[in-house]
């Protein structure tokens, strides 16, 4: 084990302790599920985990690769449920077992492997209990809906050693790969500022709309799971979770996740900021449901450079006619990237181009390269190109963001302690209280 893993292991369990955590896998499922690993010529047999939107595009690109068999779906809407078993089928020929409860998939020793692909409240529970139960993961972005539950899920997966892909797909992205090699390898000259941004309609939420009937065929306790009970509301459900404390974090944890990895990869951080503060409100659009910042802007203190994000959600304008993207500003050039396109405008010295002009690149879909990643790993039981570390340090970054403007304070993170310090309305919120009688699982 390496130091960094060692000191984080160690650091970690103390966090646990103060959080007074439990184990919530019966022996008896770890016993009946354990799970010998998948070997080269093994076919890789795979269930998903909420199957409504990302984690069913997620499995439909694992079910492409040869050697690949979807097994087994697990959804708490029935209706969900039952459509993508028809569409597994029709892909595959073969229908999948059908769950309600994840806890019973992982009872199931034909799964190797499962994709968790339920809203951000409801990672942290199935992780756990899928690395107890011996199965590899790939779990959708980000890591965790809280700091608290990020560390116990790194814990997790090296206690067991699992093979985990974060679904941060960029990290297999051609285009993102060559950017992160460009600037490491000097093109833009020193790198002192990563501006990032992302702007989309979706982060004010829907029109308002009253409290109701939970909807035929679903379990909106088992939806619910560890967060508070509140009433069905449609705004706050399928896809609109994100909006919600309980669930989500907004723009800055729902795309920020994946962008402020970019800046990070860009000078390989492994480190948390040195500060975080933030900026923002929620000024608009009183109509829409939403709790989390429609106006937020967040500036991240490194030793030698500055991240900062900013959203402003119900627009689609950014800055290079881009709704979302990242600009890297070096002393010679300055590169833009999203997922899209790959710009580079130098710099000017004496009306001269500091270093020579390229032409603009463009990118695509990084999808299913990042599931063919994961499913080589499970094979060779390497770590995945988005692992489980890096996957935690994002979404803390993240995280960081939306803490500094719920608490106004610039934080300061004491790595040893696992907390913000003397900042107790900032410590407050790094771990999740869980609804009786779900547990934060105590690794
Ligand atoms: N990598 C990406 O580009 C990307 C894009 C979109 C979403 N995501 C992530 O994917 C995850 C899912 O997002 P989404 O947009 O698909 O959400 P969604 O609301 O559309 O789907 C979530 C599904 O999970 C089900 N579910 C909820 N609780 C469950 C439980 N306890 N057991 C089983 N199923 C349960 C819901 O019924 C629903 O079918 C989120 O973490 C999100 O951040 C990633």
């Amino acid at each position: 084990m390496d130091t960094t893993r060692r000191k984080f292991l160690t650091s970690t369990t103390k966090l646990a302790a103060a959080a007074g955590l439990a184990s919530m896998v019966p022996a008896s499922l770890l016993a009946a599920s354990k799970r010998k690993n998948v070997s080269a010529g093994d076919t890789i047999n795979i269930a998903l985990i909420g199957c409504r939107s990302m984690g069913f595009g997620d499995l439909l690109n694992a079910i492409k690769q040869p050697g690949v068999d979807c097994t087994a779906l697990c959804d708490v809407d029935r209706n969900i449920l039952d459509e993508r078993t028809a569409d597994v089928l029709k892909k595959q020929g073969k229908a999948p077992k059908k769950y309600s409860d994840y806890r019973k998939l992982l009872e199931d020793k034909d799964v190797d492997a499962v994709i968790i692909g339920t809203p951000d409240h409801w990672h942290c529970l199935p992780f756990v209990a899928a690395c107890e139960a011996g199965k590899d993961i790939y779990v959708e972005k980000p890591l965790a809906n809280s700091i608290a539950e990020c560390d116990i899920m790194v814990r997790a997966t090296r206690k067991y050693n699992r093979v985990v892909q974060v679904g941060m797909q960029q990290r297999s992205g051609p285009l993102f790969k060559k950017s992160m090699e460009l600037i490491q390898n000097g093109a833009i000259g020193q790198l002192r500022k990563v501006n990032i941004w992302g702007n989309f309609n979706y982060g004010i939420g829907e029109i308002k709309a009253p409290d109701s009937a939970v909807p035929a065929g679903v379990d909106y306790d088992m939806w619910l799971g560890p967060a508070p009970l509140k009433a069905f509301n449609k705004t706050r459900f399928h896809g609109n979770w994100r909006m919600f404390w309980d669930y989500g974090g907004g723009l800055v944890t729902d795309w920020g996740v994946h962008l402020l990895d970019i800046g990070l990869w860009a000078k390989n951080i492994v480190q948390l900021p040195v500060s975080v503060s933030a900026v923002g409100g929620n000024f608009a659009y009183p109509d829409h449901a939403h709790e989390t910042f429609d106006t937020l802007n967040v500036i991240y203190q490194l030793p030698d450079y500055t991240l900062s994000w900013e959203n402003t959600a119900g627009t689609e304008n950014g800055p290079y006619g881009l709704p979302y993207g990242l600009s890297f500003i070096g002393n010679d050039a300055t590169l833009i990237l999203n997922r899209e396109n790959m710009e580079f405008y130098p710099d000017m010295q004496n009306g001269k181009p500091k270093v020579a002009a390229r032409p603009k690149e463009t990118g695509d879909d990084s999808h299913e390269l990042h599931m063919q990643n994961f499913l080589e790993c499970i094979k060779t039981r390497k770590d995945p190109v988005c692992n489980i570390e890096n996957g935690r340090l994002v979404a803390m970054y993240a995280h960081m963001g939306n803490i500094a403007m719920r608490t106004q304070s610039m934080l300061v993170w004491n790595d040893e302690d696992k907390n913000f310090g003397d900042n107790s309305a900032a410590n407050k919120l790094i771990t999740p209280a869980y609804r009786a009688p779900w547990k934060l699982p105590l690794i």
